[in-house]
């Protein structure tokens, strides 16, 4: 009989669309989890040449070796042992989630995720028949899992956990301390460490913490250019581990997935590498002032409460309305002028938080500010 499958059924869209659904075009977006720059021009010129010198065609499955060489190389310093063949191209982070989950995880299998989330996590583990086991990430531990919880999540059927640092959607970056003892959580239980660090040129005050180079066996990094050098639109991003066994066989699936990824599209990356290194660290700077002038603003308004992150684009502050949802401010803060994501969108722990993605102007935070002030004071009565 005709129909549809169960796993396409089961899965919901998510409720960062529904308020984009909702939204006319006179809104002020906080909504859009992507940088407002261009890819730097000398991977959009490069990405044009090749396509002229006739990059058109298949690559190998895992991708330009140049390229590969190069982002094995950009992992030196935590990873002296890294090449080519450590790394694998996909079409995006998203891709490589994918590819990861249809690679390790069997039907009644189960694999911690944190929560609050990026939306796509959970029905991923789904799709390959495993359970998604989320691991809370609270406001009052600045958004890090402590072990205990972690420990009363596990049993023997647990077989990967993921990590998300810096966060979407809480901006939350770890310290070396954090990052050992969730090091060895994994290692205690032999875990699978699915490390997703797409944000990872995206921190403000001090260096990136990675899992990267910490346990060769067992350490899976998702990575993607979409916001390293906001390509988001391009669809390229990479999957890279030590592990050479789990590397030839998420290559191996990568072919059943995409076959490869796009061709021109890695000489323009393999440009930006390397004649446009500091193309993150201009947009940090300005992504860094955004995130000073919204916190303050946000800090400065009764009922909300709201951690300075150390990474990403995003605020998730806590924001308390009396006998309304996040869903339903949202909803008031959006007929006032301001489109931003409700917190139970990603997932029950974001309950009573809004996420605001700072991808705009200064001058429009200031405004979008104005207006969430206006809203939130009516609806508190304040
Ligand atoms: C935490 C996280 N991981 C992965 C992705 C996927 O990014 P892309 O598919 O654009 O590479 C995103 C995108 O927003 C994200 O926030």
């Amino acid at each position: 009989m005709r129909g549809f499958s169960k796993r396409a059924l089961d899965i919901q869209p998510t409720g960062v669309r529904k308020m984009f659904d909702m939204a006319g075009d006179d809104v002020i977006s906080f909504g859009l989890g992507e940088p407002d720059f261009q890819p730097p021009q000398i991977a959009i010129d490069a990405m044009y040449q090749a396509m002229k010198d006739g990059h058109n065609k298949y690559t190998t499955t895992a991708g330009l070796p140049a390229l590969r060489s190069k982002i094995a190389e950009s992992w030196h310093d935590l990873c002296p042992g890294l090449d080519q063949s450590n790394v694998c191209m996909t079409m995006s982070g998203t891709n490589a989630l994918l590819n990861i989950f249809a690679t390790l995880v069997n039907p009644g299998k189960n694999v911690l995720l944190p929560e609050p989330y990026f939306p796509l996590y959970g029905p991923d583990v789904g799709l390959w028949g495993g359970e998604a086991r989320f691991y809370e990430c609270l406001f009052e531990n600045e958004f890090v899992p402590t072990v205990e919880h972690l420990e009363s999540l596990i049993d023997e059927d647990t077989i990967a956990i993921l990590y998300n640092f810096p966060s979407n959607p809480t901006g939350a970056t770890i310290t070396e301390s954090q990052r050992n003892d969730l090091l060895a959580f994994a290692q205690k239980h032999d875990l699978w460490l699915i490390t997703d660090e797409v944000y990872d040129r995206i921190v403000f005050d001090g260096e990136h913490v990675s899992f990267v180079g910490c346990d060769d066996e067992r350490v899976i990094l998702v990575n993607s250019f979409s916001k390293t050098f906001a390509m988001t639109g391009w669809r390229i991003g990479y999957i890279m581990s030590a592990n050479s066994e789990a590397m030839a066989q998420m290559t191996k699936l990568q072919y059943y997935i995409t076959a490869c990824s796009n061709d021109a599209m890695q000489y323009a990356v393999l440009a930006a590498f390397e004649n446009a290194n500091d193309y993150p660290d201009e947009m940090c700077a300005e992504f860094k002032s955004r995130r000073d002038l919204i916190c303050s603003r946000l800090n400065a308004m009764p009922g909300v409460q709201c951690h300075v992150p150390e990474g990403a684009f995003y605020v998730f502050p806590k924001v308390d309305v009396p006998g309304l949802s996040s869903e339903e401010v949202a909803i008031e803060l959006l007929k006032g002028g301001v489109l931003c994501s409700p917190g139970s969108a990603f997932g029950p722990s974001g309950e009573g938080h809004l996420r605001f993605a700072y991808t705009i102007s200064r001058e429009d935070i200031s405004l979008g500010m104005d207006k969430t002030e206006a809203v939130l004071k009516r609806l508190r009565g304040d």
